[in-house]
């Protein structure tokens, strides 16, 4: 029998596509979710449990079930501005949740996890590209609620030997590269499928936050990773704790950074598109440049991704969504 993997959050867009790659490596994933932010029509590689992490005795009902012999934790809201706006909300929904989550895997002697963080955790980083012991100073409660969570794992690793693996994420994009699934938020922030979707005139244009940072074309530059290949990266992570592996932090970026002006000339290039630009002003909180020190997750993990190229990711991305239109 396959063995089963609890997948919080695998409703959403980076869970679905890890659910998809563990089930094509040998893993039953099942997923509990409450849909917040999430696709139904996603969840196909497993059962679904429809709640929340602030439900004790839901997840201590869904450990008896299922037995899982660890949990990737992708459960989490994710938008920095509205952290902002709504710092207690993140807090309960980010930590207090992991806290009932860890509670459950507790008594149910559940000891290894993968957990979702994230570059934010850096703050504006004082050097690029960014490795793992950069100093860590969050600039929002979204950056910090995930910083939190990692201490929180660290200090349960150190005292009850949890086993623990935490992925940095930069940012997250591209789709099933096979057209079953992609990027779903609502509302949408992301620059790449907003910027699709100035291409394809489902809205009017795409503003660009700022056009005078310190970088070659004045706007930001970001490290765009491919949903694929951090799905890869969770079933190596996976397999290493399950095969007693030490803990680990480790960045998932590609090292090479696109600005927005650069981003919006690669979609222009992908769809045949023009692009309607409005530059406007500054996002606040926004660093100039945030790229990934890779190293560590290419020898630690031995992770490598398969779609570094980002017109591969707009490629992807853009049939997601002219798919998803046609519906
Ligand atoms: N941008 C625009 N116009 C838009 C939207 C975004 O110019 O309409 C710019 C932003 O200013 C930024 C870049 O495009 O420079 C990327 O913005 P995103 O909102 O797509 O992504 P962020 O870099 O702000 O944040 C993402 C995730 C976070 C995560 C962070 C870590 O959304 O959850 O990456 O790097 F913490």
């Amino acid at each position: 029998t396959r063995p089963t993997i609890l997948v919080t959050g695998g409703a959403g867009f980076i869970g679905s596509h890890a659910c998809k790659a563990l089930a094509r490596a040998g893993y039953q994933p099942v997923v509990y979710d409450d849909l917040s932010n999430g696709l139904v029509e996603a969840v196909r590689w497993g059962p679904l449990v429809v709640g929340g992490l602030a439900d004790p005795a839901r997840l201590a009902a869904l450990f008896d079930q299922y037995r899982p012999v660890a949990v990737l934790h992708f459960a989490a809201f994710i938008e920095a501005g509205l952290s902002v706006r709504e710092p207690a909300r993140f807090y309960q929904n980010n930590v207090a949740g992991t806290l009932s989550l860890l509670q459950a895997m507790a008594q149910a002697g559940c000891d290894r996890i993968v957990f979702s963080s994230t570059a934010a955790v850096y703050g504006d980083p004082l050097q690029t590209p960014i490795r793992e012991d950069h100093v860590l100073q969050p600039v929002n409660p979204y950056g910090r609620s995930k910083l939190m969570v990692e201490n929180i794992l660290a200090d349960q690793a150190a005292a009850k030997g949890l086993r623990v693996a935490v992925l940095r994420y930069f940012n997250a994009s591209g789709a099933d590269p096979e057209g079953e699934l992609g990027e779903n938020h609502q509302p949408e922030t992301h620059l790449i499928p907003l910027v699709l979707q100035a291409a394809l005139g489902h809205r009017p244009e795409i503003a660009i936050f700022g056009s005078d940072y310190d970088t070659p074309d004045g706007t930001c530059i970001r490290d765009y990773v491919h949903v694929a290949d951090l799905a890869d990266a969770h079933v190596l992570a996976l397999r290493r704790l399950l095969a007693d592996g030490d803990n680990l932090t480790a960045n998932l970026g590609t090292g090479t950074g696109f600005s927005v002006a650069q981003v919006v000339a690669a979609v222009e290039q992908v769809t045949g598109l023009p692009v309607p630009v409005r530059r406007s002003d500054r996002r606040p909180g926004d660093p100039a440049i945030l790229v990934a020190d890779k190293g560590r997750a290419w020898t630690d993990l031995g992770w490598q991704p398969r779609f570094p190229d980002i017109t591969d990711h707009i490629r992807h991305a853009a049939a997601w969504m002219r798919h998803r239109q046609a519906d």
